[in-house]
């Protein structure tokens, strides 16, 4: 699994507690940085995961404690750390709300577990912890995933059984799920999956020719999104989470 992570220097050089992004600015101008046994005095560059860093010679890492964070993602908001296209990211949404939260934000290199779509709302799980992350995004791991699905016409129960038992998307068979009704007007759909497939449940919907209208994620693993508001969000413990 590879992360993509974009954070430039400043940004890293004061989350390793070495001041205000200006004074780090001018460590980097005075050539006393290196990326990987490199000097860089360029301001925009970016520092990879695994790379080496060092200021006047010493290595500099982040802390390395580990922050588990719960978010009601709102729809229109992309789930990476860093849009090139300028759109407003998780990150941007954890930093607005609430405020008083921004100073930690700045001494935790956090990444989301996983995806949502653009337009998908709900739990997204956002942490500095690399082996929690692997854990739950592997396949082999199983954790289930439940969203409410609404699309744009009743879905007969022929076709819940249908998408229940696997459907073919991207040429490959999906593993067995489960689709329930919600509400009488079969429109509103309960997706229970372990895979995590790129737009898995649109694409599942989509071979019975059914749009999804809204798509709200509600559960992933042991946790739960329960009544946080959309934009909001809370700290977890780890063993909420698996
Ligand atoms: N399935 C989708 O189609 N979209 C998501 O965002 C998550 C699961």
């Amino acid at each position: 699994m590879i992360y993509f992570f974009c954070m430039r220097v400043n940004k890293y050089l004061a989350l390793c507690g070495l001041g205000s992004r200006r004074h780090v600015e001018s460590l980097i101008i005075a050539g006393r940085v290196k990326l990987n046994g490199q000097i860089i005095t360029n301001l925009a560059t970016t520092i990879p995961t695994d790379a080496t860093v060092t200021v006047n010679g010493r290595p500099v890492t982040p802390p390395t404690d580990k922050v588990y964070i719960l978010l009601n993602k709102p729809d229109g908001v992309v789930s990476t750390t860093y849009d090139p296209q300028g759109r407003r990211t998780v990150l941007d949404v954890l930093r607005d709300n609430p405020k008083q939260y921004q100073k930690l934000l700045q001494t935790v290199r956090l990444y989301p577990v996983g995806r949502l779509d653009y337009h998908t709302t709900g739990l997204l799980l956002l942490t500095n912890d690399g082996d929690l992350t692997k854990k739950l995004t592997h396949p082999s791991t199983h954790v289930d995933k439940v969203y409410l699905a609404t699309v744009d016409r009743p879905v007969t129960k022929q076709e819940l059984d249908t998408l229940s038992r696997g459907v073919s998307i991207d040429g490959v068979m999906t593993a067995p799920a489960l689709f329930e009704y919600v509400k009488h007007d079969r429109t509103h759909i309960q997706v229970t999956i372990h895979e995590g497939r790129n737009r898995q449940v649109r694409k599942m919907f989509a071979t019975q020719d059914l749009n999804v209208v809204t798509l709200t994620r509600v559960q992933e693993g042991k946790l739960r999104l329960g009544n946080l508001a959309l934009g909001d969000w809370q700290f977890v413990r780890k063993s909420q989470i698996i």
